[in-house]
């Protein structure tokens, strides 16, 4: 009794010697912490980690997240990555095995307006979120990167190891976070795995979630809501790029399959694995007029569309090459793009006004 002094400090060392007894007794990871767990990704890993047998704790500050789409999660704590002492209440009242990352802002055009929105949020989220990390002894983190942090490609797929440059103040804030954490490795021991999405898509129909943004952006949800008759066409922006139809590629990847990998890059980090980047791509890609064919045939409806100008900033074309994930995570993503665009239309279709409806 004389080692813990009765003060704030001394409390803490006590629970932090309490916790370390009990991770020795039960090595097994069970209390994940999702952060962002109220968003569209994030929503998604939750379910499959419940499924799984872990217990979830979200942690979102509901901006841009849903409540609604949380589901099946131990506890769900309001609050903002950024507020320390909310972070730490978190931590001290959960025994965190690993963290999972997701919270970010993540519109491309409005970082470009709004870059220190993005520093503030994604970057100093993601400093907070390591510093109670490395108060609490937790030292496994699955972080939500994107295949923007590459910018304009060298070359085709696209490999790990290729040049990062980003073009928007988004893809740069997911990469000074990348860096942050390498640099988290070596000091305190914080094992990582960044996974750099491609374009993610779909939903989860038995878990009734989906994808749910305002204002809405990507592509897949847009021609949904045209396919709906929620807006008159779907416009095209660009049909001028050097790709077989003239419309820009990218490679689609089903939100089950992301959150799959999510799991196999936590336990890969729970079995001691080093910290490393992956690309989360299917590996194929395929035009805005194949989406939108794609589409038409899944829906049966007529979805009008309109050639707009180029989006600036827009890549040509982004395809991932997956051979790491496979050969490192053992990661095989297994939904087609029909399964993806059937499973964006079921969710859409049933949910006309998101989660509001
Ligand atoms: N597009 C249209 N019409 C639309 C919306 C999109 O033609 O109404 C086109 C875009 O020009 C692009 C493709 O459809 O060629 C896909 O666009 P999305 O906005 O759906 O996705 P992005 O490829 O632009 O963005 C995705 C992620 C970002 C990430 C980026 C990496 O959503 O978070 O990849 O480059 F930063």
């Amino acid at each position: 009794a004389g080692v813990f002094k009765r003060t704030p400090e001394g409390q803490e060392a006590f629970l932090r010697f309490i916790r370390s007894v009990l991770k020795k007794e039960d090595a097994s990871m069970k209390t994940i912490l999702v952060a962002g767990g109220a968003g569209y990704i994030g929503s998604h890993m939750t379910v499959l980690l419940v499924k799984q047998g872990y217990e979830v704790v979200v942690v979102d500050n509901l901006r841009t997240g849903h409540w609604q789409s949380v589901k099946g999660a131990q506890k769900f704590c309001v609050g903002d990555l950024r507020d320390t002492a909310f972070l730490h209440r978190v931590f001290s009242e959960n025994r965190i095995d690993g963290v999972i990352n997701f919270a970010a802002c993540s519109l491309v055009g409005e970082s470009v307006t709004d870059p220190l929105k993005y520093y503030g949020n994604n970057v100093e989220g993601a400093v907070s979120l390591l510093s109670a990390m490395q108060a609490h002894g937790v030292d496994k983190i699955v972080f939500s990167s994107t295949a923007a942090a590459y910018g304009e490609p060298e070359k085709q797929p696209i490999e790990e190891c290729d040049r990062t440059e980003p073009t928007n103040p988004y893809g740069a804030t997911k990469l000074a976070i990348e860096n942050m954490l390498k640099w988290c490795d070596r000091a305190y021991g914080i094992r990582y795995a960044a996974l750099r999405y491609f374009n993610a898509a779909g939903s989860d129909t038995e878990a009734g979630i989906g994808e749910d943004h305002e204002p809405e952006s990507h592509l897949i949800p847009l021609v949904m809501k045209t396919a709906l008759g929620r807006q008159e066409h779907i416009g095209i922006f660009g049909e001028d790029y050097p790709t077989p139809d003239g419309t820009c590629v990218r490679d689609y990847i089903h939100v089950k399959d992301l959150a799959e990998a999510h799991l196999l890059a936590l336990e890969y980090l729970d079995r001691g694995g080093k910290s490393d980047v992956f690309n989360l791509g299917s590996g194929t890609g395929y035009s805005v007029r194949e989406i939108i064919d794609t589409a038409r045939r899944i829906t049966g409806r007529p979805i009008p569309v309109k050639a707009e100008p180029r989006r600036s900033g827009d890549p040509s074309v982004l395809i991932a090459s997956n051979k790491k994930a496979a050969e490192v995570l053992g990661w095989k993503p297994s939904r087609s793009l029909e399964q993806i665009v059937a499973d964006a239309w079921a969710w859409h279709s049933g949910h006309p006004n998101g989660y509001e409806g």
